[in-house]
């Protein structure tokens, strides 16, 4: 995903946008630039392909202390990563940054022949756009931003200043994140709070719709249809310490083992473990609309959808008369489904920004269905376009794998299960087991990273050579095997699939060879024994396998035994994830990759 980066006050612009957009990296990108306008009009513009250190070399060079100016870093979706595709896109006097997908550029560009283009961009036809308002002098930089963004079908966000006004900055947003940080004697832009973080912990979230005149100690926000917005200035939650790797090599690592502390942040003030309850505020849904509920669309992509499918299983074991359905937004925004009477839509996103799932969120709201975001990322776009929702607050997750939002996100849900299974007053004695276990699970999942991790440290090494891997298991295990398959092949590069137990022999057990390994997810109870048996299958025909279980009695000849020791049965699988997440992570460090920001990958994914 795109970072955008604006700065106008007393001190020197480039040192915020430089600082900000290295804050920003961990999003992805492919290339970055900025542009900074002296107090006498001079514009400095500056771009570079590749990482941000690129920019900075050329930056050395340039030596400006202007007092305004917009950065940006981009992830390529229109024109290759390039200097001449980076942004700040210039048209006339003004510069533009954008976030987002302008559906409608090529029209648009048909009628901007005043223009020489020089990109392969739909933003430099925005800036041209903009531009052809704001050049012939009868629009100020506002009002030419806002003539041009009423022209405008699809996303954006944008910062943009103009060298004919070195006092002030113009943003918008529709579809893609936009903050402003109130700072003193400097108001600064971005397109994520973290940027943010150290300068001011005041901010200011545009909603989609709304243009602000930005200057240093002034915000002006209206609507596209001149209506006056009063700001609302709010809290920062994210302290610098949070983004930063806290001692650890990498986010990754930070990530996975500060799971204890980040499920702790999700069940704060929601589950009393003594009578067995939970209470989820967020959702916003009252006991007589809980009860009417019969059907639950979860909607996700990636881990978020492996999140909700897991919650699908424990949630139709203890709330009767609920049909749960996990689809993946991508191909849901398409499909003609029919949406039952008395359903209520989940939608999981860690980032908030995911453009399928909240094109997802948009059709499913057209039919008149309730909405409730299971988001990380406070005032993103799902957060604040779904009826309700609940926050699961587990920091920035600054890792593209995503790790710890997939726990609090899977316990998030289950414990809306089991708000609504309390609604149709299911016996405490059905649910109390789960809000105990619930209870311990920070605790026990701290117990059981200290246990494996040097032992999974030990093991990836041995696995690191391999390029195919096969991920098994059944009922709860089976969504987590998913999971566990993605963390490796999104991180590692190994072609990771998974599959459930009892499908083996429709197919995949044909791939069973030296070329791959296994990872069997064997949580004990009913099923127990048919996974052991689909084991011996495996093992019969030479497979390389890892078990990962709870049980002691465990003791078929496979390579190596992870045994999870927990008294936790009913959330085994989500201590059992957490050994999949570390072996992703080692082989990637034992292959030498880029364990934070995979290639081809973003943390974001913005656009479809
Ligand atoms: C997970 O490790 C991946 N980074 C990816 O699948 C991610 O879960 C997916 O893009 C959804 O992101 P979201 O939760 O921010 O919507």
């Amino acid at each position: 995903m795109c970072g955008i980066v604006g700065y106008v006050g007393d001190k020197k612009a480039q040192d915020f946008l430089v600082s900000g957009l290295k804050r920003l990296e961990y999003r992805g990108y492919d290339s970055a630039g900025i542009a900074t306008v002296s107090e006498d009009g001079e514009p400095t513009l500056i771009r570079a392909k590749g990482k941000i250190a690129e920019l900075e070399k050329k930056l050395a060079k340039a030596k400006r202390d202007d007092h305004v100016g917009i950065g940006h870093t981009r992830w390529a979706t229109h024109g290759e990563p390039s200097e001449v595709n980076a942004h700040p896109h210039q048209a006339g006097d003004i510069y533009v940054v954008h976030n987002g997908i302008i559906e409608n550029y090529k029209e648009l560009k048909k009628e901007l022949g005043g223009h020489e283009f020089k990109s392969e961009t739909d933003s430099e036809v925005l800036a041209a756009l903009i531009d052809s308002f704001y050049g012939g002098g009868k629009y100020d930089l506002a009002d030419a931003v806002v003539q041009a963004l009423k022209l405008v079908k699809g996303t954006y966000g944008i910062a943009v200043v103009s060298r004919k006004n070195p006092e002030e900055l113009v943003v918008a947003r529709s579809g893609s994140p936009l903050v402003i940080g109130v700072g003193n004697d400097e108001t600064l832009i971005a397109s994520d709070a973290s940027a943010l973080v150290g300068h001011t912990k005041r901010a200011i979230y545009l909603n989609d719709g709304e243009v602000a005149k930005v200057k240093k100690n002034s915000i002006e926000i209206r609507t596209l249809d001149a209506e006056p917005v009063s700001a609302k200035v709010e809290e920062i939650e994210t302290n610098l310490s949070a983004i930063q790797k806290g001692g650890y090599e990498h986010f990754l690592l930070k990530e996975i083992m500060e799971q204890p502390e980040s499920l702790a942040e999700t069940l704060r003030g929601r589950v009393d473990a003594v009578d067995g309850t939970v209470r989820l505020g967020g959702p916003g849904l009252k006991e007589a609309e809980l009860r009417k509920i019969r059907h639950l669309i979860i909607v996700g992509c990636g881990t978020a959808y492996h999140a909700g499918m897991l919650a699908s299983y424990y949630i139709e074991q203890f709330t009767p008369e609920i049909t749960v359905e996990t689809v993946i937004a991508s191909e849901y925004r398409y499909r003609q489904a029919y949406i039952p009477e008395n359903s209520v839509a989940l939608i999981v996103s860690q980032s908030g920004e995911t453009a399928d799932t909240l094109a997802c969120l948009r059709e499913i709201k057209k039919q008149g269905v309730k909405t409730i975001g299971i988001v990380n990322a406070i005032g993103s776009t799902i957060a604040r376009e779904v009826d309700g929702g609940t926050y699961v607050h587990v920091g920035p997750e600054i890792s593209v794998a995503s790790t710890k939002a997939f726990t609090s996100q899977v316990i998030a849900m289950v414990m809306f299960g089991l708000t609504i299974a309390q609604a149709k007053g299911v016996k405490n004695t059905i649910l109390q087991p789960y809000v105990k276990e619930i209870a311990k699970l920070p605790e026990e999942i701290g117990k059981v990273l200290e246990e494996v991790k040097k032992p999974m440290e030990k093991i990836a090494k041995k696995y690191a050579s391999y390029e195919h891997a096969i991920y098994l298991g059944r009922d709860t295990a089976y969504p987590t095997a998913m999971e566990g398959a993605l963390k490796l092949k999104e991180i590692s590069y190994v072609d990771a699939n998974a599959y459930a137990f009892g499908e083996l022999k429709h197919g995949p057990l044909a791939l069973v060879d030296d070329r791959f390994f296994e990872v069997a997810l064997l949580p004990m109870g009913v099923l127990y024994d048919k996974a052991v048996s689909n084991v011996q299958e495996v093992l019969a025909r030479g497979g390389h396998m890892i078990v990962v279980t709870n049980a002691r009695d465990f003791d078929l000849p496979v390579e190596h035994v992870v045994k999870i020791k927990s008294e936790l049965t009913i959330f085994a699988p989500i201590l059992m994830n957490l050994v999949m997440q570390l072996l992703a992570y080692y082989v990637t460090v034992a292959k030498g990759l880029n364990v934070d920001q995979p290639r081809n990958l973003a943390k974001s994914v913005t656009v479809e």
